[in-house]
C-alpha cells in the first residue's frame, strides 16, 4: 500500500453545510484536508479555524491540484463551470443531487435517465467519479458515525467505474465511521439518488442490501 491508499490528500470543494461537515470529519479521521469556496482562502481563513478547524483553506484550482481524492459539495448548478483540465486522473466524490423540486430544471443533467454522478463523470471524462455522501443531510454525516462493530453503523452507497477509487473511497467513508457498500458501476449510484427508497433514509448494511438490488452490490 502506498501513501496515497493510507492517508490521502482531501480536497473538499464547498464550504457550506455538507462541506465543512465532510471537512471536520475527514480531519477528525486523520486525513490532510484542504477545503474552498467560490471566494478565496483569505476570506475563508476565519470560518475554517472556528467550524474546520484542522483543514487548509485553498483556491479552488490550488485545492484540486493538491487533492488525491476531490470531494464536491457544491451546488449542483456551479458544477458546468468547472473546468475539467483540473481533474485529469483525480479521483472525484460526488456528493451532489439533482432533485429539480429543490434545484430548479438544470438542462446540463437532463439526459434521458442518466445518474446526475454520470454526468458529472462525462464532463470530467478523465477523472474517477465515485458517488457517495449524497444521500444523507448534512447533520447526519457527523451524527450517524459509528465504530466498526456498531450494530446500528449506518451504511453508505460506494458507486464508480474504477474499483481501484472505488476501494479506495470505501475506505475513506468506513474510516471516518459508516459502513460502505460499493458498486462497480457509477450508473448503480441511480439506486441512491433523491426518490429512491434508499436516499434520505438511516439504513444499516443488510438493510441497504435489501433495498437496493442484491446483483448490483459487491
Ligand atoms: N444540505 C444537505 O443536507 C445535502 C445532503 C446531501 C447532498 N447535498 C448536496 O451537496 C451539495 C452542497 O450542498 P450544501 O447544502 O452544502 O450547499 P451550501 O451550504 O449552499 O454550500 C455550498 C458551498 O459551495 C461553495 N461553492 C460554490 N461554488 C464553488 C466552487 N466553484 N468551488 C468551490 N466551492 C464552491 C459555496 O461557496 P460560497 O459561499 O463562497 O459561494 C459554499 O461554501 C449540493 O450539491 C447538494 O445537492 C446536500
Amino acid at each position: 500500500m502506498n501513501i496515497v491508499e493510507t492517508s490521502p490528500r482531501i480536497a473538499v470543494l464547498g464550504a457550506g453545510r455538507v462541506g465543512s461537515a465532510l471537512a471536520r470529519v475527514t480531519v477528525e479521521a486523520g486525513y490532510p484536508v484542504s477545503v474552498s469556496a467560490s471566494r478565496g482562502p483569505d476570506d475563508l481563513e476565519l470560518i475554517a479555524s472556528v467550524v474546520m478547524p484542522g483543514a487548509t483553506p485553498m483556491w479552488t484550482a490550488d485545492a484540486i491540484a493538491a487533492g488525491d481524492v476531490v470531494v464536491l459539495a457544491i451546488p449542483l448548478h456551479r458544477f458546468p463551470a468547472l473546468d475539467p483540465a483540473l481533474f485529469a486522473d483525480k479521483i472525484v466524490v460526488d456528493g451532489m443531487n439533482y432533485w429539480p423540486p429543490i434545484d430548479g430544471r438544470q438542462e446540463f443533467f437532463e439526459r434521458g435517465g442518466a445518474g446526475s454522478s454520470e454526468i458529472v463523470q462525462d464532463h470530467l471524462s478523465s477523472a474517477h467519479v465515485v458517488k457517495t455522501f449524497n444521500h444523507l443531510g448534512y447533520h447526519e454525516i457527523e451524527d450517524d458515525r459509528r465504530p466498526v462493530g456498531d450494530a446500528d453503523r449506518r451504511a453508505l452507497g460506494v458507486a464508480g467505474d474504477d474499483r481501484r477509487a472505488v476501494e479506495l473511497v470505501a475506505s475513506i467513508v468506513d474510516r471516518i465511521g459508516f459502513d460502505p457498500v460499493t458498486f462497480t458501476s457509477l450508473r448503480d449510484g441511480r439506486a441512491f439518488q433523491p426518490g429512491e427508497p434508499a436516499f434520505g433514509n438511516l439504513l444499516t448494511r443488510p438493510q441497504f442490501l435489501e433495498l437496493v438490488p442484491r446483483r448490483v452490490a459487491a
